[in-house]
This record gives C-alpha cells, sequence and structure tokens, in this order.
C-alpha cells in the first residue's frame, strides 16, 4: 500500500485535467465506507456511510474545490468568489490558500454554523454576509464573476461536480460493485448530480434518493421556495442550481426525491451519534432521516446494499449536540465525589 495522493492524482484519468494542470489539494478524499450496524438492523438493509466529514475541511466540498482550484490557477486566477450555507466557503478559503489566491464569499447573514464562519475565517477570506438567503447570495455572486476578474466556485463551475463523482468511484472499489440504493441530503443539488454523472461513468445505476429538509423543499413541491426554513442550515436553499441534473439523477436511476422534517433529521443525527459513533452535521442526517422514513414507506427490499452519505462533520455546527444533551455535573477533585457523580457507588 502507498499513501493516499487526493482525488484528483488518485482518478487523474476520469476527470478533465491535462498534465500543465497545477494541482492545489490538501489530499482530500479517500474516506472511510463504515457498515452502519444499527440503521442496517432498523432498515433489514446492509448500510454503510459515506463518512465524508472525514475530508481537510470536514465536508465533500474538498473534492469539488481541488478541481475547482486546480483549473481556475490553470486559467491564470488570482481571485475565486463563492456563495455559501458554510460548507464551500470554508472549503474554498482552505483551497485558495493552498493556491495562493484571494478568497470572496458571500453567506447568509445569521444562518451559518459558528465553525463554518471560524474556518472562513481562518484562512483569510474576505467575507460579507448578506442581508439575504443563499439564494440571493449565488445570484449575487454569479453576477460579480460576470463583471469583476474573479472565478465562481460554486457547484455551477462544472468541474466541481467532476471532482465530487470520485466519491461514488470509491464506493464502488470498496463495495467491489455498486450499491443498490444511494441516499444523500439535497441543498442546491450538485453533490446527487456529482454522483449520479460518477456511478453512470462506471455503469453503475443504483437507485438514487435525495432528501430535502421539509421548510425547504422546491423540488419535492415542484417550485421554488422563496423563504425556506431549517435547522439544517447547510440545506437551507429555495432555488437548486443543479434543479434539472437532479431531476435526471432522479428519473434516470428510478430514484426519488423527498422531503424529511426537522425532527426527522434530528433523530438521524442522535441516532448516528449516539449508535454508530458518528458525529454529522444535522444537513447531512437528512440521508439517513430519508433512509428510515423509505424503508417505512416499503421502497426498500430487504438486504438491499445502501450507501448513505454523510456530508459534513458534527463540529461545524455543535450547538445542536450541546442543546438537548443534560448540563455537565461539576465536581471537586475528589474520588469519591466523582464516582457518586458517575453513579458508580
Ligand atoms: N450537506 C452539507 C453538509 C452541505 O454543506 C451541503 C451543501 C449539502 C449537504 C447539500 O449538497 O448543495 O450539493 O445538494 N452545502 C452548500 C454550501 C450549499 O454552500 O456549503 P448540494
Amino acid at each position: 500500500s502507498r499513501a493516499w495522493r487526493g482525488v484528483i492524482e488518485e482518478f487523474r484519468d476520469r476527470l478533465p485535467v491535462t498534465a500543465g494542470t497545477p494541482v492545489v489539494t490538501l489530499l482530500e478524499g479517500g474516506t472511510p465506507l463504515l457498515p452502519a450496524t444499527r440503521v442496517s438492523q432498523l432498515t433489514g438493509c446492509e448500510v454503510y456511510l459515506k463518512v465524508e466529514g472525514a475530508n481537510p475541511t470536514g465536508s465533500f466540498k474538498d473534492r469539488g474545490m481541488t478541481l475547482a482550484i486546480s483549473k481556475a490557477a490553470e486559467d491564470g486566477a488570482k481571485a475565486v468568489i463563492c456563495a455559501s450555507t458554510g460548507n464551500t466557503s470554508a472549503s474554498a478559503a482552505a483551497y485558495a490558500v493552498r493556491a495562493g489566491m484571494v478568497c470572496a464569499v458571500l453567506v447568509p447573514r445569521g444562518k451559518i454554523a459558528m465553525g463554518k464562519l471560524a474556518q472562513a475565517l481562518v484562512h483569510g477570506a474576505k467575507l460579507l454576509q448578506i442581508d439575504g438567503n443563499f439564494d440571493d447570495c449565488l445570484e449575487l455572486a454569479r453576477k460579480l464573476a460576470v463583471d469583476y476578474p474573479v472565478a465562481l466556485v460554486n457547484s455551477v463551475n462544472k468541474y466541481r461536480l467532476h471532482g465530487q463523482k470520485t466519491a461514488a468511484f470509491e464506493i464502488i472499489d470498496a463495495l467491489g460493485g455498486a450499491p443498490d440504493v444511494h441516499c444523500l441530503p439535497v441543498g442546491n443539488a450538485g453533490n446527487i448530480s456529482a454522483y449520479w454523472m460518477g456511478y453512470k461513468e462506471s455503469d453503475a445505476r443504483p437507485r438514487m434518493l435525495g432528501f430535502q429538509a421539509a421548510g425547504a423543499a422546491p423540488i419535492v413541491k415542484g417550485e421554488p421556495v422563496t423563504s425556506p426554513q431549517t435547522i439544517a442550515t447547510a440545506i437551507r436553499i429555495g432555488n437548486p442550481a443543479s434543479w434539472d441534473l437532479a431531476l435526471k439523477a432522479r428519473d434516470e436511476s428510478g430514484g426519488a426525491i423527498e422531503a424529511v422534517t426537522d425532527r426527522q433529521i434530528l433523530a438521524a443525527y442522535r441516532l448516528l451519534a449516539r449508535e454508530e459513533g458518528v458525529f454529522v452535521e444535522p444537513a447531512s442526517a437528512a440521508s439517513v432521516a430519508g433512509l428510515l422514513q423509505a424503508s417505512d414507506e416499503g421502497l426498500l427490499r430487504r438486504g438491499e446494499r445502501v450507501v448513505c452519505t454523510v456530508t459534513g462533520n458534527g463540529l461545524k455546527d455543535p450547538d445542536w449536540a450541546i442543546s438537548g444533551a443534560p448540563a455537565p455535573i461539576t465536581v471537586p477533585v475528589d474520588a469519591h465525589a466523582a464516582a457518586s457523580a458517575l453513579e458508580l457507588t
């Protein structure tokens, strides 16, 4: 065995790069495909988690960002811009550092998790909080990229999806074949489109099941949502950029895109933490919440092989872990007091 080289070097022959493309990488990808014992029990399926929070900046965005920033560097870009609910901006900020570029990010004011804000700031991004939602931020970022010398690195940048499709390659490698079903959270709809691209390029055809938060479910409703609401801020999006590609992924694969409530999302979030040992951010738990719902609805056959992508690390948004947990107990430096507080006596 040898050291992991990042997604561009690992999958070079399947990506739109040449020998002349400078490789900007943090050695992303190569994430765990973890058997999910409890979720398997609950569904009667063979369930795996693709743990994307194990990427360098803590989300799947790094797979797309290594390619988007490398191609921007190849084109001579000195600055990049993105709109973000937090993870894209964290990733863009880090990869821009590696590339020696300026990074500008537009985020919805008050609606991004603290850890993600910290990431953009610590990497020195120019951060603008916009008085609006993600959809407003993306519209603004697109305009700025047209009128000013700055490259757009949102998933409307085609290189992003090519980078993100590599997760499907890794899953097929790890399982020795395609899963029967693949579950994902859906926000701007880039990732479900990227996985479907990766599967199709591998002649694999899992049913793609995408899940939106009930208060931010434009694809389920069939029309944009002007004021999207959900505690899963990463997927608080009312007008997804890759809407058409997501519909294609759904229809070509014989899959579905459905809604899950915030209550279901938080229940799956706690289940993953307490019964699988995996700490994800709330949006990531939508894939597992959706799988449990699909199982209840009878959309799965016994023993089917299912992969749920859990998209981001729980440390990015610890508020939901702390609220709802019992307050920590304070004790003096005393074994007896500690033992009694721990109910060991
Ligand atoms: N999960 C997490 C943790 C995300 O950050 C996102 C998207 C998604 C799921 C949904 O993926 O947009 O490809 O359908 N986050 C973007 C951002 C919008 O700005 O970080 P999608």
